[in-house]
């Protein structure tokens, strides 16, 4: 497996990944647990965030604290990347969000952006792309794409399911982003669906099955 992709092996992860597979979770719930799951898999992504050091006078003494030296910039891809926006804000108060919306042309099938507008200061912010379904891999590549074209230099996305076909279309068009991915699916089916996935996150988040 390829050094820079993360599988979550947590299992509260996956414990709750197995619930909102259910087709019986109420929307209510698939969205509590889609925030749970964004919140610990925003734990174990941002491990790495660099540090710097500033005194701190705690009522007792002066003492060194670490903080988090890059600040963050949260991405979620349209729509289903929402749902996974206010489990981060939680833990990363101070992040920016910024905003990508794709469709698919319907002549050429290439992923079209309709919709772009990101922090000003992006390339000097850790980017986390937030996507719970990687399929295809094509609106995670082309988001990678514009938010690289507006500057960005250090780049993660999380998923919480992922098809190895998308896996391996986005770690070879972005060989330099680290993926976290809740759980790496079988397949993708004939209609682009992971299998066996959940379905259609977007549906399920906003209740329009
Ligand atoms: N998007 C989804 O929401 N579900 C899939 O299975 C594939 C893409």
């Amino acid at each position: 497996m390829n050094e820079r992709v993360h599988e979550m092996t947590h299992p509260l992860i996956l414990h709750k990944i197995s619930m909102i597979r259910d087709e019986k979770t109420t929307v209510k719930d698939f969205r509590e647990l889609v925030y749970e799951i964004s919140l610990l898999m925003g734990y174990e992504s941002t491990r790495d965030l660099d540090m710097i050091e500033q005194t701190v006078n705690t009522p007792i003494a002066e003492t060194t604290g670490k903080f988090i030296a890059k600040q963050v910039a949260l991405v979620p891809i349209l729509r289903a990347g929402l749902g996974m926006v206010d489990a981060l804000m939680s833990i990363i108060p101070a992040a920016k969000v910024g905003h990508v919306g794709l469709y698919r042309d319907h002549e050429t099938l290439e992923p079209k952006e309709y919709y772009c507008k990101l922090p000003p200061d992006i390339d000097k912010r850790q980017v986390i792309v937030l996507d719970p379904m990687l399929a295809t891999g094509g609106s995670s590549i082309a988001a990678i794409d514009f938010i690289k074209q507006r500057g960005a230099k250090r780049i993660k996305l999380m998923c919480i399911i992922g098809a190895p076909e998308g896996v391996e279309a986005v770690m070879n068009a972005h060989p330099d982003i680290e993926l976290f991915v809740g759980t790496i699916d079988e397949k993708l089916n004939e209609k682009g669906y992971i299998v066996p996935g959940l379905g259609d996150a977007g549906d399920r988040l906003f209740g329009t099955i």
